[in-house]
């Protein structure tokens, strides 16, 4: 783990301009952080996809409809939160379904485990703990029913239009009528989404500085985590909601026996959260192999969970 974070660390600060991979994010300490955000008063997803799986479960379960014996795989599953809502609705009717939650957060998945046991102990669980990548050949593995999970807005964090890729290969690796249940942050008043990505108590600052404390703490590095100011963009035509570490002075930051310069106000990029239309939904759906089934959408219209049938 840490030769591969490293390389990837370096990777990223050898890149012009500089970025560090957002799946670091998530240690123990951004974990807890990344749990606060959820219960931020300005970072509404979490609240409008609660309110989608807690008002309409028994509907995707209709919708979805399985057959027979099938498995649940959710990508990028956190502390689980919200899918304990779907998984309940769906035991109602059956529980002839093995959930397999993978997540690249030991202390996240160990969390969701611990209280899954607890909450709902008649679920067959199989959690992974990998990054999405290496988890998407788990897939091809059998050929169980899938529906695959995709929530929170995980889907919007790639880069330069990585989710058609990353749904073009999910797809290559799993049948025709085959499910994918995917969450998308919808394009709404710009400000309400700034807000959700500047909050004012600054936990979302501390979340993004915080990779910085990581690489320091793992990777023996020396960031002056003071003389990194937090900026987050959103830009409403592109629906790319940015979040960059601005270097507040010209600066060298050592890895081990690397030395990366940093000029006066260049910027990290930190992560990009991507927020869609229903037209973008219907457009990406089409190229990547699938059939929108259904969309369930909370009451004021920020979130949507989309059902897909694999063509
Ligand atoms: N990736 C999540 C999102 O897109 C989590 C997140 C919330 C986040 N705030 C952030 C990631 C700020 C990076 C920076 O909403």
């Amino acid at each position: 783990m840490t030769d591969t974070f490293l390389a990837d660390i370096v990777a990223g600060l050898t890149r012009i301009p500089k970025t560090l991979p957002s799946m670091y994010f998530y240690n123990k300490a951004g974990s807890k952080l990344f749990q606060t955000i959820m219960q931020l008063p300005e970072y509404y997803l979490t609240k409008s996809e609660y309110e989608i799986l807690d008002t309409q479960s028994a509907a995707i379960y209709d919708d979805f409809n399985p057959q027979n014996t099938f498995e649940i795989v959710e990508f990028g599953a956190g502390d689980g939160s919200k899918t304990k809502l779907l998984l309940q609705e769906f035991l109602k009717k059956t529980n002839d379904f093995v959930y397999s939650p993978i997540d690249i957060s030991k202390s996240a998945l160990k969390g969701l485990v611990k209280s899954y046991e607890e909450a709902i102990p008649t679920l067959n669980m199989n959690p992974i703990n990998n990054d999405y990548f290496s988890a998407l050949d788990s897939l091809r593995d059998n050929n169980t029913t899938k529906l695959v999970l995709f929530m929170g807005s995980n889907i919007g964090n790639f880069k330069d239009e990585g989710e058609v890729d990353f749904l073009k290969k999910m797809r290559a690796n799993i049948s025709e009528g085959d499910h994918a249940l995917i969450g998308f942050d919808l394009k709404k008043d710009p400000q309400i989404i700034r807000d959700a990505y500047n909050d004012n108590s600054g936990v979302t600052r501390e979340f993004n500085l915080n990779l910085l404390r990581r690489i320091n703490e793992e990777l023996g590095a020396n960031f002056d985590i003071s003389s990194f100011s937090h900026y987050p963009t959103y830009n409403p035509i592109t629906g790319d909601a940015t979040s960059y570490l601005i270097s507040m002075k010209d600066q060298q930051v050592s890895i081990g026996d690397r030395v990366f310069e940093f000029k006066y106000a260049e910027p990290i990029f930190m992560e990009i959260s991507k927020k869609y239309s229903e037209d973008n939904i219907a457009e990406l759906a089409e190229r990547t192999g699938f059939e929108i089934v259904n969309n369930y959408f909370d009451c004021k219209h920020y979130f949507v969970d989309s059902l897909w049938r694999a063509q």
